[in-house]
């Protein structure tokens, strides 16, 4: 109850043009608070969770040996493209959206998204559109950007999703006392994970503007996922099913590996498709959910999805995902709780769902300058705004990379590297401590270059580190 008042007094705080949707995002909350004070115990019977049958996860080369029909055009004009932007780039020391720091010979994900689907308009003579779900800490620094694209032959949208306020862990109240978010109230607000985009996209008025064009499915991915292209096969598949019977809801999953802990799997639960993450888990099967024998595959963050079953489902309120408790401390020291949703997890509520396990080069995140170096290396080729790996790499596996925490921030791992090493014959490299990169240096095999603390270790420009260890003040 006293979260009600709370609520209403932060409310009344709106004025005139935020009331609207500032009431929208409350009740959002607060149902979404409800459920969670509601809903005690684990959000999984481990007992029940199965396998997923046979059919139900098809392997991509299976969806691609149909082939492609003569309309291809036709079925992608049924499509709209649509990228999660709610995300900062402070994992990688940025203050911006995430989407607008350069990947590639100056490009963004932004830039690259945008290339991609303009390429598919030309190619096809299409109109598909680009929408990006912005959040209220990455709206206006998009914005702005877009302008940038107004000759591209692609029709940018953009929507916001909610802003949530962040709870006091004890109290259990809102720590925000009136409806700004900067001052003293900047970190009194969240954007609630990507399972808002139901809610968000059909209260932004797109959902149905979409459906009136005739639009039928939306390919929805992380902004940081470079894989994550327009794929023909697959949408050809959600348009002609070879069954006869429409998927409202694919997931791309991709094989595990032991480095692939952290993503959600698919299982069959209930006789439907249920989508598990490692914190819904009881401890005592958390080795068992790791296993990569058990649970083979893992969520890509890739989704196709039927517009109509979203506003379907979306109108009957019935789109049902886990709520996922994220705790943080605040710069203050204030230890506050968010919740949040997975697009994902609403996999369970539609209709004849599926799973297609793709190539693992649809799964190409950047959370770290690691993975920064990977992609912008000559590992990678770049065509159109898509990266594929070069040809003139031996093995098809990615190099092992970790940097170290001198290099978190991407600022100083740009200052650390002259040039970005050949990479076409690594298959492993650690670097910790203080060092940098001269220009034109090649890395081979296995590489470890460890500087001590109060060392520093600069790699000469043109050398050629092949299976070495370069540590201390030994220099090469
Ligand atoms: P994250 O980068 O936060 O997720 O967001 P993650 O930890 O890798 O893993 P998953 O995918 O959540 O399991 C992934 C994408 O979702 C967007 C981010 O901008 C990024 O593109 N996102 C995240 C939103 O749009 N809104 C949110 O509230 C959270």
């Amino acid at each position: 109850l006293s979260v009600k008042k709370e609520l209403e007094k932060i409310l009344t705080t709106a004025s005139s043009h935020e009331f609207e949707h500032t009431k929208k995002d409350l009740d959002g909350f607060r149902k979404l608070f409800h459920r969670f004070l509601q809903e005690k115990g684990p959000s999984v019977d481990w007992g029940k969770i199965q396998r997923p049958p046979e059919d139900s996860i098809q392997p991509y080369e299976k969806i691609k040996a149909r082939g492609l029909p003569d309309n291809i055009s036709s079925v992608l004009n049924k499509l709209v493209v649509v990228k999660l932007n709610g995300g900062l780039g402070t994992s990688m020391g940025c203050k911006g959206p995430k989407s607008l720091i350069g990947v590639r010979n100056e490009n963004t994900f932004l830039d690259l998204t945008v290339q991609q689907i303009e390429h598919l308009n030309k190619t096809y003579n299409t109109d598909v559109p680009l929408v990006l779900m912005n959040s209220f800490n990455t709206d206006e620094d998009t914005k702005k950007i877009l302008q940038k694209y107004n000759h591209c032959r692609v029709k940018i949208y953009t929507f916001n999703q909610s802003r949530y306020p962040r709870i006091n862990k004890e109290s259990l109240l809102p720590v925000a006392k009136d409806v700004s978010y900067s001052g003293e109230n900047t970190e009194a607000w969240y954007p609630p994970g990507h399972g808002d985009i139901y809610a968000s996209f059909y209260n932004s008025g797109l959902l149905d503007t979409f459906i009136g064009e005739g639009k039928e499915y939306i390919f929805v991915s992380n902004i940081d996922n470079l894989g994550a292209t327009v794929d023909l096969y697959i949408l050809n598949h959600l348009m002609n099913p070879p069954n006869g019977k429409r998927c409202e809801f694919v997931m791309e999953v991709t094989n595990k590996t032991r480095a692939d802990v952290k993503g959600g799997t698919l299982t069959q639960y209930e006789g439907k498709l249920r989508l598990v993450e490692i914190a819904q888990v009881p401890k005592a099967h958390v080795d068992e959910f790791k296993s990569v024998s058990k649970f083979k595959i893992f969520n890509t963050n890739n989704l196709w999805i039927s517009l109509g079953a979203v506003k379907r489902l979306q109108e009957q309120n019935a789109i049902d995902m886990e709520i996922i408790v994220n705790p943080k401390t605040l710069d203050g020291g204030l230890n506050v709780i968010q919740l949040e949703t997975a697009v994902g997890a609403a996999i369970k509520s539609f209709e004849n769902s599926l799973g297609i396990n793709v190539p693992r080069s649809r799964f190409l995140p950047v959370k770290t300058t690691s993975d920064l170096l990977l992609v912008m290396s000559n590992l990678y080729s770049l065509n159109a705004g898509s990266l594929t790996m070069s040809e003139k790499r031996e093995f098809p596996t990615v190099p092992l990379v970790k940097l170290g925490s001198s290099f978190t921030k991407v600022q100083d791992y740009l200052r650390r590297f002259e040039s970005i090493p050949d990479m076409l014959e690594l298959d492993h490299l650690t670097v910790s401590g203080d060092v940098t990169f001269g220009k034109n240096v090649s890395l081979k095999g296995t590489v470890i270059i460890i500087a001590n603390h109060g060392d520093r270790i600069d790699i000469p420009p043109g050398a050629v580190l092949e299976n070495k260890i370069v540590s201390g003040n030994l220099r090469i």
